[in-house]
């Protein structure tokens, strides 16, 4: 007999959570919740609005009277920010360098994580972010903490761009990606930092079939 479990999966920028997510959330019959999304939509309204992204009050007001849903489509997740689909605006370069700085802010995130709570609550869940094993759901049965070297995920990285016509540098994109982790790490708010019950998977050797291998592995054990 198996159960529906929850499973949280945390960990730096292109570690290969999402990617990961996607495939496992798949095969088991999963819902898929990326919380980073929902973070980008904020951004890119706060960005759109000029809104002072280091006000916590200008930024928690913002989310306030904001609509940000996930819904599932067969090209994969969309992201609707009050009505609208902004799955592609989120990933822009400008959104991408100021998320950690919206995303510092606590009375801000306290909603988020309420609303994210709330769309776990059916079970079977598979959500990937930065506090899901910490702060969103400590009680997931599998916690999952998701690495590589930053040369590993800076690299990948740059291949998603070049793959998406999208210029880029490899260093360039290092130092971004070196930056967001530092920021996400040191804040004060529920920073990136592995659950004591979570599990260390290091994605740097692994291709993306033996990285979704080891995550159904595990969610296996703790499924029956
Ligand atoms: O996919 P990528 O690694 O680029 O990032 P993401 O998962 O889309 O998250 C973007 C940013 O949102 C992160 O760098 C964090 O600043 C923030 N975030 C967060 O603070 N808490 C989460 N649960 C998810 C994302
Ligand atoms: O969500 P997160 O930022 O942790 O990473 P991602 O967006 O899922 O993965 C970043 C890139 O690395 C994607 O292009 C994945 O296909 C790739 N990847 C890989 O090459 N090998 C892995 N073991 C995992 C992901």
């Amino acid at each position: 007999v198996t159960k529906k479990i929850q499973i949280a999966i945390d960990g730096p920028a292109g570690a290969g959570k999402s990617t990961i997510a996607k495939i496992a959330a798949e095969k088991l019959g999963y819902t898929y919740i990326d919380t980073g999304a929902m973070y980008r939509a904020l951004t890119l309204k706060a960005l759109t609005e000029k809104i002072d992204l280091s006000s916590e009050q200008a930024v928690t007001d913002l989310l306030k009277n904001s609509t940000i849903e996930l819904k599932p489509s067969p090209q994969g997740q969309l992201v609707f920010l009050d009505g609208v689909d902004v799955s592609s605006e989120i990933r822009s370069n400008e959104v991408t360098s100021n998320v950690s700085k919206v995303a510092a802010h606590a009375s801000m995130r306290a909603i988020m994580v309420e609303l994210q709570y709330d769309m776990a609550v059916k079970g079977g869940v598979i959500m990937d972010g930065r506090d899901i094993g910490t702060a969103v759901l400590p009680k997931a049965e599998l916690k999952i903490f998701m690495s590589a070297t930053v040369e590993e995920r800076a690299r990948r990285r740059f291949e998603d761009n070049q793959q998406r016509g999208i210029e880029s540098s490899f260093e360039s994109l290092k130092e971004e990606i070196a930056l967001r982790d530092k920021m996400d790490s040191e804040r004060e708010a529920s920073p990136l930092v592995q659950a004591e019950d979570a599990i260390f998977v290091d994605t740097t050797h692994l291709n993306i079939e033996q990285s979704a291998e080891e995550i159904l592995k595990l969610a296996t054990e703790r499924m029956s």
